[in-house]
C-alpha cells in the first residue's frame, strides 16, 4: 500500500520535472537533469511550459554566431532580396536539421508522450514553415511518379488531425468524398502533401469565427485530370485580397508567414496542373486543383 503510494508520488514528481534539450554542433541531448555546461555564458536558454512540465531549450550561442559570420560577407554582397533569400535558406538549413533530429527523438521518447504533444506540434509547425521556404525560394524539381492521390490527401488530413487539439482552440470536421474513378496521378508525394497541408491549414485557420466549422475534400474525374476540391465554411476572402493571395509573403494573419499559397501555386505548376480559388466573404472558400492523371 505504502509502496504503491510512493510509486505514485515518484510518478507525479517525474511528470512535473523539467526537461532539458541541448542542441550542439553535431548532437542533441535530451535529459531530465540540468546538463553540465562548460561555460554557461556561451549558451542561449529558451524556456517554455509544456503542460505541467518546464522545457529548456539550450543552444550554443558561439556556434550560431560562428555560422552567421561564415555566411555574412556573401549576404552583404548580394542584392537586398537575394540577401534575404540567402539568409532564409541558411537559417532553414541550420535550424531544420537539428529540428528534424529533435522531432524524431521526441517521438521515440517513452516518457510522457501526452505531455510531449504540444512540443511535437510546435516542431511540426516550424518544420512546415521551413519546408515552404525551401520549396518556394530554392525551388525544387518535382520527382513525378505514379502516385495514389487519395492516399496523399489522407496522409495530409491525418497529419492535421494529429496536431489539431494542440494548434486550434476550436474543433472542426474534415469530410471527404472520393468520386473519381481514377486515383493515380503523375505526382511528387512530398510536394503534393505539402501543398494539401498548406490548403487545409488555411481552411482550418479560416474557421475560427464560423458557426459551422467544416472542411470538405472531394475528388472528381475531369478528362485527363483528377480534380481535387478543398472547401471550407470559413471567413472567406474579400475580393480585393483574392488577387494577392499568391504573392509571396502576403498575409492577413498576425502570425502568418504568407508563403503557403505561393508555395502551393509553385507545386501545382511543377505538376503541370491548374489551381483556382473561389471565395465568398463570410461564407467560405473553395480551392480547386487539377492534376494530370496517370495513364
Ligand atoms: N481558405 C481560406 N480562407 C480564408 N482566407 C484564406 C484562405 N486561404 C488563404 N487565405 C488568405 O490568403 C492569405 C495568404 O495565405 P498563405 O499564403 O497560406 O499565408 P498565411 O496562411 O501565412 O497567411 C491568408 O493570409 C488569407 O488572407
Ligand atoms: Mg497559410
Amino acid at each position: 500500500m505504502v509502496k504503491s503510494k510512493e510509486k505514485e508520488e515518484e510518478k507525479n514528481k517525474s511528470s512535473n520535472q523539467a526537461i532539458y534539450i541541448t542542441i550542439s554542433e553535431d548532437n542533441i541531448e535530451i535529459s531530465e537533469k540540468k546538463p553540465d555546461l562548460e561555460n554557461e555564458k556561451r549558451y542561449i536558454v529558451l524556456d517554455f511550459q509544456s503542460g505541467e512540465r518546464k522545457v529548456f531549450l539550450i543552444t550554443d550561442e558561439q556556434l550560431i554566431i560562428k555560422k552567421i559570420r561564415e555566411k555574412m560577407p556573401e549576404i552583404f554582397l548580394e542584392e537586398k532580396y537575394e540577401g534575404m533569400k540567402e539568409m532564409l535558406l541558411f537559417l532553414t538549413h541550420e535550424i531544420k536539421n537539428p529540428l528534424f533530429a529533435l522531432t524524431t527523438r521526441i517521438i521515440s521518447l517513452d516518457i510522457d508522450k501526452e505531455k510531449m504533444k504540444p512540443i511535437k506540434s510546435l516542431l511540426d509547425r516550424v518544420n512546415s514553415i521551413f519546408d515552404n521556404i525551401t520549396i518556394f525560394i530554392k525551388g525544387k524539381t518535382a520527382n513525378l511518379k505514379k502516385e495514389n492521390v487519395e492516399s496523399i490527401i489522407e496522409e495530409s488530413i491525418k497529419e492535421i488531425e494529429e496536431i489539431k487539439d494542440e494548434t486550434f482552440s476550436y474543433d472542426f470536421e474534415i469530410k471527404r468524398e472520393y468520386r473519381s474513378d481514377k486515383i493515380f496521378i503523375k505526382g511528387d508525394r512530398f510536394l503534393l502533401k505539402r501543398a494539401f497541408l498548406n490548403i487545409i491549414m488555411n481552411s482550418a485557420e479560416s474557421l475560427e469565427k464560423s458557426k459551422n466549422k467544416v472542411i470538405e475534400v472531394k475528388t472528381y474525374d475531369e478528362g485527363n485530370f483528377i480534380k481535387c476540391e478543398f472547401s471550407d465554411t470559413g471567413c472567406g476572402i474579400p475580393e480585393n485580397i483574392k488577387q494577392k493571395i499568391f504573392i509571396p509573403f502576403f498575409t492577413t494573419k498576425t502570425k502568418g508567414m504568407g508563403l503557403g499559397m505561393s508555395t502551393v501555386k509553385k507545386i501545382i505548376e511543377l505538376h503541370n496542373g491548374k489551381i483556382d480559388v473561389e471565395s465568398e466573404e463570410g461564407k467560405g472558400t473553395k480551392v480547386t486543383i487539377l492534376l494530370p492523371s496517370y495513364e
